[in-house]
């Protein structure tokens, strides 16, 4: 039968709030998902008042501060605090992005932070990354090639075959597109999503790669590739201003260039 509610486990609930300490002048709200997967209880947003006067600038640091200070429970993911590393990917005040890039500054209001959108869910801000991984994995992101290098040298590139790779190379794998694109919220399992797929074309668009026609044919399939309905979430989100969508359109292009 259908269903129109949310099942009753899924329901989100109000948790606690923890006050500024009293004098703080400039306080923001930060309202932050919780779910112990111990406790059997449903999720809920706590409440933390931060006092920004004594808080560095980024929602990281925030997140940090109310670790450190205020509930040492609070799990999340973060490594470098600048950009590099994708862990610290979260959906804040609506939109999937990463907490060392985000100021705080940039949000009205309070400051609702989420785990990404459609995944498992860990413990708190932790998504369960298992199945992107293993599509990441089923594209084979390495360079394949019979041809063996020179004895002395590396694979050399031309500029321009170098600069093909530009706008692919500095993906992170933080998923924040994949977990913004509907495609990938219904078909998940069988969609590779937007992430994956800019990692298979920046193997595909190497020059010094020679198994471009067995990564084509390995994307041949109604679902891993063609799920895409250009609705450029992905891009509109990657906080690294990459274009999956603009990958997988060059994909699409050579899979039609190859049957004529
Ligand atoms: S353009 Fe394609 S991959 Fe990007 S959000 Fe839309 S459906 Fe998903
Ligand atoms: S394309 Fe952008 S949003 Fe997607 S995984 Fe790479 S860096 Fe993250
Ligand atoms: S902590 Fe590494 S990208 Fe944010």
């Amino acid at each position: 039968m259908a269903q129109f509610s949310l099942p009753q486990n899924s329901k989100v609930g109000e948790g606690q709030t923890h006050k500024a300490a009293p004098g703080a002048k400039r306080v923001k709200a930060f309202k932050v998902y919780r779910w112990n997967p111990d406790d059997g209880q449903n999720p809920v947003m706590d409440t933390f008042e931060i006092d920004l006067d004594k808080c560095g600038p980024m929602v990281l640091d925030a997140i940090i501060k109310i670790k450190n200070e205020i509930d040492s429970s609070l799990t999340f993911r973060r490594s470098c605090r600048e950009g590099i590393c994708g862990s610290c990917a979260m959906n804040i005040d609506g939109t999937n992005t990463l907490a060392c890039l985000k100021p705080i500054a940039e949000i009205e209001g309070d400051v609702r932070i989420h785990p990404l959108p459609h995944m498992p869910v860990v413990k708190d801000l932790v998504p369960d990354l298992s199945m992107p991984y293993a599509q990441l994995r089923s594209i084979e992101p390495w360079l394949q090639a019979e041809t063996p290098p020179p004895p002395d040298a590396e694979r050399l590139q031309s500029r321009e075959e170098r600069a093909e790779l530009d706008g692919l190379w500095e993906c992170i794998l933080c998923f924040c597109c994949s977990t913004a694109c509907p495609s990938y919220w219904w078909n998940g399992d069988r969609y590779l999503g937007p992430a994956v797929l800019l990692q298979a074309y920046r193997w595909i668009a190497d020059s010094r790669d020679e198994a471009t026609g067995k990564r084509l044919d390995a994307l041949e399939d109604p679902f891993k590739l063609y799920r895409c309905h250009t609705i450029m979430n992905c891009t509109q989100t990657c906080p690294k201003s990459l274009n999956p969508a603009q990958a997988i359109g060059r994909i699409r292009q050579l899979m039609l260039e190859r049957l004529g």
